[in-house]
């Protein structure tokens, strides 16, 4: 499949999150496999009004290629305007939120707020297609509500408005990031529009991409929170999905190896105590599934400087385990 300047054969995404999916952080995943990356959401308003925060978050390196820029907004002159600045920082896609949920954003008539306004949504995707010469992609909910389901009819019109490609969440806005995911409506959505439709919601490991991409036809498969579980997750699937094999977990020594690597992308980007205090997310991650490693996570949540983070991840590496011992 081909999205503008970007050919992709099953895709795996990087989920835009707020205050996770950084430059650090998309590196990382996009070493490990992820096909295409995502920044986390950009305030259409903020960029509007030339604030320095906001437009830090445009920041992109080249090595993160192929990346999309997602803005959200509920005025169409803003998003217009905002797609125009977001596409200065040369991205290969445009990402419209139609999809966030938190009262906000969603209330005030952006994000999953654009379910309930179908012509403004297709209307907005309209105007910003109109305005770049980049492609545009759509992300969005099922629905309102379990009552209000209307993504058959949100495809339709995002494509008919010229999106390049539709990703769903496959839950209601009224969920938020908990509850049942329903891939259900999918193979109808697939149906309905020609243009590529991703998938996410609650993929977790390689073999619930598998399901997904089995069960509902889609053209991709986007990940979030199990990417911050698992870095290693873009990788495992692809290798599931190419071979029907699964690779051996990642050793302990592999673990420390790649969560320093992010400590030192984090720091040389942000500077040391911020780039140290930002990373604290994701240690649960690096650290998942070893045995009462609880007192030690822990004592790192302490830790403001790289040196001594280092310094205790290895002492932690050389006392835990032979090194290269693979953990289940
Ligand atoms: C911490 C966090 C921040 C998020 N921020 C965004 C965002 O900026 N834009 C967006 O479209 N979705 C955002 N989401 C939703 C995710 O992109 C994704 O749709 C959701 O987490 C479901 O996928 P998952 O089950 O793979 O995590 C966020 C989710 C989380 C957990």
């Amino acid at each position: 499949m081909r999205i503008g300047s970007i050919t992709l054969e099953q895709p795996l995404l990087l989920a835009p999150m707020e205050d996770v999916t950084d430059i650090a952080f998309r590196l990382i995943c996009k070493r490990n496999g992820a096909d295409v990356v995502y920044t986390e959401f950009v305030n259409a308003e903020g960029l509007v009004r030339d604030s320095m925060s906001t437009l830090r978050k445009l920041t992109i390196l080249d090595e993160e290629r192929p990346i999309g820029i997602q803005i959200y907004g509920a005025e169409i002159p803003s998003m217009v305007r905002a797609a125009s600045i977001a596409e200065g920082a040369s991205p290969e896609l445009i990402d419209i939120n139609a999809g966030c949920w938190v009262k906000d954003v969603a209330l005030r008539g952006a994000g999953a707020g654009l379910l309930q306004d179908p012509d403004k949504m297709e209307a907005m995707v309209r105007a910003v297609v109109q305005a770049v010469s980049l492609p545009v992609t759509v992300k969005t909910r099922l629905g309102w509500d379990e009552s209000s389901i209307n993504i058959v009819d949100i495809a339709k019109r995002v494509e008919a408005a010229g999106a390049a490609a539709l990703t769903i969440h496959c839950r209601t806005r009224t969920q938020g990031l908990r509850g049942v995911v329903n891939y259900s409506h999918i193979p109808e959505v697939k149906r309905a529009v020609s243009i590529p439709v991703f998938v996410n919601g609650d993929v977790r490991t390689p073999e619930d991409a598998k399901r997904v991409f089995k069960e509902t036809g889609c053209d991709g498969v986007m990940i979030g929170r199990g990417a911050i579980e698992n870095p290693w997750l873009f990788q495992q699937t692809k290798y599931f999905l190419t071979t029907g094999n699964k690779l051996p977990p990642p050793t302990l020594n592999e673990r420390v190896r790649l969560f320093l690597e992010h400590v030192g992308l984090s720091v040389s980007l942000k500077g040391e105590r911020k780039g140290v205090i930002e990373l604290r997310k994701h240690f649960s991650g690096y650290l998942h599934g070893i045995p009462n490693v609880a007192r030690f996570r822990s004592e790192l949540m302490t830790i403001v400087d790289r040196q001594q983070l280092t310094e205790r991840l290895l002492e932690f590496r050389d006392r835990t385990e032979p090194v290269g011992t693979p953990l289940s």
